[in-house]
């Protein structure tokens, strides 16, 4: 099933393009296969905020990194279908070494996880024997295995003022989610210098006029997103907490400042609201550009029709080395044990 660009949709005049669902015609009959392998399997299918919208769809959850791994942890499924990315399902398989594990497209990697090779990691730790590591969880099984607990950006907060206060933080991959912890927190931070291929591209200046062409919007924004971009948002969050806020906001317009999957889910939940997607680049200096969409092109690689395929052939599958697998799984359960302090 490809996808061409005539199915990148505006969404009226003058805003921003977003991608639509496929035809009913193309996504039911498929959508019934994947609901009798669901069924024969006993499956549950887990879905990031970014996947395409007839992914989201059929799944029996859609969140972000955090809502994802407490599902994970938590569900009497037997097989585990994660319709995201490599490090997502590896979350899902540290939780659950018993379970089978699929991804429908090994490739769907990401950027920050590719900035943060296991060895590179364990040489700057030998540096500081006091360094206590919080790891992003957009990063390899091997990295989470040398990390004392990992965070998302819906907790990172909360994980950073939870950590030993004699020792010193050394935060991975993402200098610019670490840069915001540390403005958020006041706790000084070694920070890796890794970063968001997708959310450093949203620049100040194209958000500035926006802005402008929509004075009454309110501006939401990822934590992956530099600091001169960071700066002009009513709010900076994670993916869950970006519908919520778009939720209980009385406004009515909000300029979207991460990957653009999820403006699908914001306008089936706030029907009555608008939701722009905030350009990646000067929409002044580059108007004649008709993909202004921001979107991450790991996330992009799954499709109905590969969850299909993977559900049947149980493969692309996630298998990890045992000593990973075990020493992985600390880091996790800390992070999920702070997080549902309350
Ligand atoms: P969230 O946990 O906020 O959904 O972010 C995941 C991610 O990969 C952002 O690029
Ligand atoms: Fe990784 Fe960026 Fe894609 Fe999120 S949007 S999965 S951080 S490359």
């Amino acid at each position: 099933m490809m996808i061409d660009v005539t199915e990148i949709q505006p969404t009226g005049v003058d805003r921003f393009p977003v991608r639509r669902p496929l035809p009913r015609a193309e996504v039911e009959p498929l959508a019934r296969e994947i609901f009798a392998l669901k069924k024969q399997l006993n499956a549950v299918i887990l879905a990031h905020n970014y996947q395409v919208p007839e992914i989201q769809d059929i799944a029996d959850y859609v969140g972000d990194s955090l809502g994802l791994s407490q599902q994970a942890a938590a569900t009497p499924a037997d097989v585990i279908v994660f319709c995201g990315v490599h490090f997502m399902a590896e979350t899902a398989k540290i939780l659950n070494p018993d379970k089978i594990v699929v991804l429908p497209d090994k490739d769907a990697g990401c950027s920050l996880e590719e900035s943060c090779p296991a060895d590179q990691l364990a040489a700057l730790q030998k540096t500081n024997p006091n360094f206590y590591t919080v790891t992003y969880i957009n990063c390899s099984a091997a990295v989470k295995a040398l990390s004392d607990v990992i965070c998302t950006s819906g907790n990172a907060v909360k994980i950073v003022e939870a950590s030993p206060w004699d020792k010193d933080l050394l935060f991975v991959p993402d200098e610019n989610l670490g840069a915001w912890v540390m403005e958020q927190t006041g706790r000084p931070m070694t920070l890796w210098q890794g970063s968001c291929y997708a959310h450093v591209e949203f620049r100040r200046d194209s958000l500035l006029r926006m802005r402008e062409q929509f004075p009454d919007a309110k501006v939401v924004v990822h934590p992956e997103s530099l600091r001169e971009v960071r700066d002009l948002a009513d709010a900076v969050c994670s993916t869950e907490k970006m519908i919520t806020y778009c939720k209980t906001s009385p406004a009515k317009q909000f300029v979207i400042v991460t990957e653009s999957g999820i403006i699908h889910r914001m306008q089936k939940e706030c029907p009555d609201k608008e939701f722009l997607c905030a350009p990646t680049f000067d929409v002044m200096r580059l108007p004649t550009d008709n993909c202004r969409c921001s979107e991450c092109k790991f996330m992009k690689l799954n499709t109905l029709e590969k969850v299909r395929d993977c559900m049947k052939q149980l493969a692309p599958r996630i298998e990890l080395p045992e000593p990973i697998l075990q020493r992985a799984r600390r880091p996790i359960e800390r992070m999920l044990e702070i997080s549902a302090r309350s």
